[in-house]
């Protein structure tokens, strides 16, 4: 039996099916939560080639779900999973979503994403006929599903179906905004009304983000310091001045992300060596010593400071900071574990400079999630000097496992880190993305870690942070009910 959702949410990834980074993790959080808050809630996200089922049987619903794009109609296939009493819908046709990366591969993006999610955002529009109700509410991520706010925007004009949906469209990172040729919206669904400046054109491209922004009936950035950041020429990417104009209407919010503390809570990870909470810590270092003897590191390290970063390795994340500083941070008696993926150059750097500081400093380039465990609670200090930072969930779940950031006083790091020396510090803060500052704030670090009373206290109060999905969902539930939905 398939329930009508009140909200639908639709996104390109959600853990644990499919994930590149902090998207995937919000997918798998944020709409379960709201659905135990007694709120009739469903996801709709692709069927990869390289889906993880995690153990969760997938059911097809059916083989022929007819999709107007492009012309003439092709066929989806629809699969559903009940995922903790959640209805999860996935959209499959293999030759857009079979593929062993989602987006991209190393040589660039997919040449057909535009055709790829504008099919996806054509069946999602399919699915909810075929649930015989509209959702209440229908909330769209990122680029590739921005294009329903405007799809529905204009049949709302046309189409009683849709008449009463509003739409949410969440910004979880405004440098990825879908941007194509003026060919391309042609065969996407919309009127020729959505081409213009507050609509998706964006200096003659097809832009679906900047769609997705001007339609929605509410827009909402991934933390409060990124909606007011995003703003600025700076970090709008381009679009501030849509974005001016969505707050100027009293139509754009910032919403923090949670944690998801059933997956990253180092008392109960499944992942773990050993378990280990506030009120015993001893099983961070059992975490410490597996890590150092797993990736060959010098056991001296075992009475010293272990520094990580995990991440995608991009500008964003500031890895090319990290790589400038390291030859005088190895000079101390630290370790420094990095796990990441993505710009070659950074990944053959880090690996050249593992050969010179070996025992010291270790590489791990791929996606592993079960090292992404190990590596925050095998830590003592969390490196995150991101150039910007939308919400940012690994600092989060750095804070529960104990290991004290130190960030870049940036988006999501601004709201989540109490920076030293306030009394309450749960982190360090540096402000601007200068590599000069990021040694100077982990020195600082450094020398408070010496002062192991002091430290101590330090960890046990980040751990303490609570950023539970609980907060933010009902702030989405408060924002929905604000825009006239009848939950
Ligand atoms: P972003 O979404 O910008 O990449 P977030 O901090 O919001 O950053 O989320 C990143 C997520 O991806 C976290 O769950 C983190 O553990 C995970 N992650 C990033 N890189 C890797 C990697 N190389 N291997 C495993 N997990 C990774
Ligand atoms: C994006 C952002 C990151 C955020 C995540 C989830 O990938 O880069 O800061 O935490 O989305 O919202």
């Amino acid at each position: 039996m398939i329930r009508p959702p009140k909200v639908l949410f639709a996104t390109s990834e959600m853990y644990p099916f499919s994930k590149t980074g902090g998207l995937g993790d919000v997918m798998g959080a944020l709409p379960l939560t709201m659905h135990r808050q007694g709120i009739e809630t469903a996801v709709v996200t692709p069927f990869y080639g390289r889906l993880a089922t995690g153990g969760i049987n997938l059911r097809l619903v059916t083989e022929n779900c007819h999709v107007g794009y492009p012309w003439p109609p092709i066929t989806a296939e629809i699969y559903m999973a009940d995922y903790y009493g959640m209805q999860v819908f996935f959209i499959g046709r293999s030759e857009y979503f079979d593929r062993r990366l989602y987006y991209n591969t190393h040589h660039g993006d997919y040449f057909d994403n535009c055709e790829r999610y504008t099919f996806f955002c054509r069946a999602v529009l399919e699915l909810a006929l075929w649930f015989g109700e509209a959702p209440v509410v229908l909330h769209s991520n990122d680029w590739q599903t921005a294009l329903l706010p405007a799809l529905i925007h204009f049949r709302r004009g046309w189409d009683n179906f849709w008449r009463n949906t509003r739409t949410a469209m969440t910004i979880h990172n405004l440098a990825f905004q879908g941007r194509f040729s003026s060919r391309l919206f042609e065969s996407c669904g919309l009127p020729r009304d959505a081409w213009n400046m507050d609509g998706v054109e964006y200096y003659g491209d097809f832009n679906m983000l900047k769609g997705g922004i001007a339609y929605a009936d509410a827009v909402t950035a991934v933390s409060p310091s990124y909606s007011r950041e995003i703003l600025t020429p700076e970090f709008g990417c381009g679009l501030e001045g849509i974005l001016n104009k969505r707050a100027r209407d009293g139509r754009l919010f910032g919403i923090l992300n949670g944690a998801d503390y059933d997956v990253w809570d180092p008392a109960e990870d499944k992942y773990l060596p050993a378990n280990y909470s506030l009120e015993n810590l001893e099983g961070k270092a059992i975490c410490k010593k597996t890590l150092i003897h797993h990736f060959f590191m010098s056991d001296q390290l075992e009475d010293r400071p272990i520094l990580g970063f995990i991440g995608r390795l991009r500008q964003q994340k500031g890895i090319d900071m990290l790589i400038d500083i390291l030859p005088r941070l190895m000079e101390k008696e630290i370790g420094v574990m990095v796990l990441g993926e993505g710009n070659l150059e950074f990944e053959a750097k880090l690996w050249e400079m593992m050969e010179e500081y070996q025992g010291r400093l270790s590489v791990h380039v791929g996606y592993t999630e079960d090292l992404a465990h190990l590596i925050q609670a095998a830590s003592d200090i969390f490196l995150m000097p991101s150039r910007y930072e939308p919400c940012g969930l690994t600092q989060m779940y750095a804070l529960r496992f104990g290991a004290p950031p130190v960030a870049t006083a940036r988006g999501g790091l601004i709201d989540t880190i109490i920076p030293y020396p306030d009394p309450q510090a749960t982190g360090f803060m540096f402000p601007d993305s200068e590599p000069e500052l990021f040694y100077e704030s982990i020195c600082e670090a450094l020398e408070v870690w010496e002062d192991r009373e002091y430290w101590s206290n330090m960890v046990r109060r980040a751990m303490s942070q609570n950023f539970t999905w609980s907060s933010s969902a009902q702030k989405y539930i408060a924002m929905y009910q604000d825009l006239g939905a009848e939950l």
